[in-house]
């Protein structure tokens, strides 16, 4: 009863930012990212009979708390899928992204633990199946089933059958790349759900932003499917300024930005006056992330990598759904 699965991260390009039922992890508005074949996890889930409690191993170190307890949770739905309440599992998972700085390691994370779980106890799922039951993990995890670009329809349904990620066009459809930029790789003071939570029960913009979604959707699928690359870098840098202004109207209020981060904003937008095509991206964390097309990747890591600030530069292709060892 032991299985082992790769995910890889997966950046919105159109947010998940509000949910209408938390504990079943439900959103207010669709969202659609791209996976990324640089940062990812493996996960090992060995269930056993000799075990009293689930026991988990996070880049060799053992885990106790809270992300102890999400881990608990999750694998309390996957025993109770399969019939198996009583089994308890040992989990070894490495992070190739940092943890909690808003590189997604909980979309990578959850999207291999449910994978490697939901194999190890043989319940045959099916990408639908394994999509809807990641995503009761952590939200965007639910997207990084699936390579290349993803979207998570939101659904009606109030028990969440119908809220599950679909594949909208495969890695191999465009090749367009991801430049994550390392600021800081410290864990945030605020984290997604919190800071989510707090947008939706205070922030006045939170319908402003709500309503804006089915534009920007309808804009990047034109885009991804024609593979304009103006329209698609556009939208998501709107989308993203958007997303992060909902959170200044918050109560209290709150930004996940740092003071790089707003250099690194303004160089963008000016490497663009200059003709060189790249958009930023930023979930919730002060790091920054730069979509570009490969013809301009020596340049733009050039200018990236001098900016005041950076401490890393990492490259990333469109990178693949869930595979198995
Ligand atoms: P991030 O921006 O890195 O996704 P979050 O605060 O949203 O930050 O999520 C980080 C949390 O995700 C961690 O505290 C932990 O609970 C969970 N997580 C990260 N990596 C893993 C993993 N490999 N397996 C299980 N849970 C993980
Ligand atoms: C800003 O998926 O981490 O990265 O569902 O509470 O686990 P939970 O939240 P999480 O939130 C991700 C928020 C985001 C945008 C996105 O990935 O769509």
């Amino acid at each position: 009863m032991q299985a082992t699965a790769k995910a890889h991260t997966n950046i919105a390009l159109i947010k998940y930012w509000g949910k209408r039922n938390e504990s079943l992890i439900l959103p207010t508005n669709n969202s659609l990212s791209l996976t990324l074949d640089g940062f990812y996890t493996e996960t090992t889930v060995h269930f056993s009979e000799y075990l009293e409690k689930d026991r988990f191993f996070l880049d060799n170190k053992k885990v106790v708390g809270v992300p102890l307890n999400r881990v608990t949770s999750f694998l309390d739905l996957v025993r109770s899928l399969a019939g198996k309440e009583n089994l308890f599992a040992e989990i070894r998972s490495v992070n190739k992204v940092p943890t909690a700085a808003g590189f997604a390691s909980s979309a990578s994370g959850f999207a291999a633990l449910a994978a490697a779980s939901s194999r190890a106890l043989n319940l045959n799922l099916n990408e639908q199946e394994l999509s809807r039951l990641t995503r009761q993990g952590s939200g965007s995890a639910c997207r990084s089933v699936y390579g290349g670009f993803a979207e998570w329809q939101q659904g009606s349904q109030l028990d969440g059958a119908d809220s599950y990620a679909v594949q909208i066009a495969s890695e191999d459809h465009w090749d367009v790349r991801m430049a994550a930029l390392v600021l800081s790789a410290e864990e945030k003071d605020v984290s997604s759900r919190e800071g989510m939570k707090r947008t939706v029960d205070t922030s006045p913009f939170f319908e402003g932003w709500v309503n804006s979604i089915p534009a920007d959707l309808k804009t990047i699928k034109e885009g991804i499917s024609s593979r304009d690359f103006t329209k698609v870098g556009e939208v998501t840098e709107a989308n993203c300024l958007k997303m992060h202004a909902t959170t200044l109207g918050a109560t209290p209020p709150f930004t996940y930005w740092h003071h790089s981060t707003l250099l690194v904003m303004q160089a963008i937008q000016s490497m663009r006056k200059k003709g060189i095509p790249a958009y930023f991206t930023i979930d919730a964390g002060p790091n920054v992330k730069v979509l570009y097309l490969p013809e301009f990747e020596d340049i733009i890591k050039n200018e990236l990598q001098a900016l005041p600030g950076v401490k890393d530069v990492v490259l990333s292709r469109a990178g693949k759904g869930i595979t198995y060892k």
